[in-house]
């Protein structure tokens, strides 16, 4: 699996950084050629003369070391590798990643590149707990970047907790794992998410509180799985997920228009909270404020996008997944809806603001099918993506 593959590997200053060499090897062994970049930092901890050594490769540790600029420039090393690891990945470079700076070698080449990344992080319990440090990691894991670890355990600082660095070749087999063809490698799914704003005047608009959270995570989750995901969204609190192709609309019936254009594809899953309504007419002109006169605005429908692609004729995909948000009676009204729609199945969940779901990280949801309906336990909207692209998969995969 790893026989000719090359891997940029990117040790940062951290107790762990031993671990690295042995990493080095197992990678070898098994075929890879592998780049050594070397922080500053890690210099402390292990010398670019054993790193070189066992890697039988040019160790990169300076952004302005002139002669190997001229040998390959900086761009250029963070784009040749298949993969780049960063082992150890400490607190401050993750930090560095989630907020983009390039004000060393190793950082630079994580900005620039277009490859994959795989981050194996290691450092104090406190400092891996520490809210700053999960926000990063959030945020990483938002971006696509692959994580292996920590491991619990012992640390060399006395303390007890996760933080340790995965093991070689727990590395090496997340290594491997990137490098598989996801079940989901050549399907092309469809993904709405988000709110949709239908103006009434130049100024003012009709919106919901949809924030696009959980349609986000199915579309970064079934792209992780190997999907060609369309990510059609609405205006959504929370930005799209990296390595999908998104459209960004306004309105229902901008919404419609994307999906329709971006037929056909294998599934579609409708998470976006469309408005039932749009104004008859939109004002050209801001509706002035008149002394005793209230403004009456008219209503139009707008067009059901789910049940207009579950119902065609032609060109429907082959699994089509609609959302239910409800407040009472959660499972009889989506059995109903998935019906009325004519959709292969119905994600259903219950907003009922004691729920704390909409807006919120957790989800707690019904997945109703011709088989019936399958109540998941509370989890995080991740999770829920996650399970869900597996199951869509599964489906897509007989
Ligand atoms: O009818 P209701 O809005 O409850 O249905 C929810 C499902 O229908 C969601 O999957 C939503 O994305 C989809 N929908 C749509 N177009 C609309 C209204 C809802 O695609 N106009």
């Amino acid at each position: 699996m790893l026989k000719n593959k090359h891997i940029l590997l990117v040790v940062c200053g951290g107790i762990a950084a031993f671990k690295a060499l042995d990493l080095i090897r197992r990678l070898r062994e098994r075929g890879a050629e592998v780049t050594p970049v070397l922080t500053k930092a890690a210099e402390e901890f292990v010398t670019p003369l054993s790193v070189s050594a066992l890697a039988g490769n040019k160790v990169y540790r300076d952004l302005f070391d002139l002669t190997s600029e001229a040998e390959m420039g900086h761009i250029e090393l963070s784009r040749a590798a298949d993969l780049i690891v960063v082992a150890p990945a400490t607190a401050d470079m993750m930090a560095k990643m989630a907020q983009g700076h390039a004000d060393d070698l190793a950082s630079t080449l994580l900005l620039a590149t277009d490859k994959r990344v795989l981050i194996a992080p290691s450092m104090n319990v406190r400092m891996w707990e520490h809210p700053a440090t999960q926000r990063n990691l959030a945020t990483l894991i938002g971006d696509g970047v692959l994580v292996a670890g920590p491991n619990e355990g012992d640390m060399a600082c006395g303390e007890y907790g996760p933080g340790r660095m995965a093991e070689p070749l727990e590395i090496v087999d997340a290594i491997d794992t990137a490098f598989e063809d996801g079940p989901l490698k050549g399907k092309r799914i469809l993904v709405t998410s988000g709110p949709t704003h239908e103006p009434i005047d130049p100024v003012r608009y009709i919106a919901n509180r949809s924030s696009g959270a959980q349609g986000t995570a199915i579309a970064r989750a079934l792209s992780v799985l190997g999907a060609d995901v369309l990510f059609v969204t609405g205006p959504a609190d929370i930005p799209p997920p990296a390595g999908v192709e998104v459209v960004k609309v306004q309105t229902a019936a901008e919404m419609l228009e994307a999906v329709t254009g971006g037929l056909p594809a294998d599934a579609a899953v409708f998470a976006a909270a469309v408005a039932d309504w749009r104004m008859a007419s939109e004002s050209g002109s801001k509706i002035k404020k008149t002394k005793g006169a209230l403004p009456v605005l008219k209503f139009a429908e707008n067009p059901d996008i789910l049940a207009t692609v579950a119902q065609m004729k032609k060109g429907r995909p082959a699994l089509v997944v609609g959302f239910a948000a409800e407040t009472d009676d959660v499972v009889a009204h989506a059995t109903a809806k998935r019906e009325r729609k004519g959709c292969d199945w119905i994600v259903a969940n219950d907003v009922s603001p004691e729920t704390g779901i909409m807006g919120g990280s957790e989800n707690a949801v019904t997945v109703i099918s011709d088989k019936g309906a399958d109540t998941w336990p509370r989890m995080t909207k991740d999770q829920v993506a996650q399970r869900l692209a597996l199951q869509i998969a599964e489906a897509l995969n007989g």
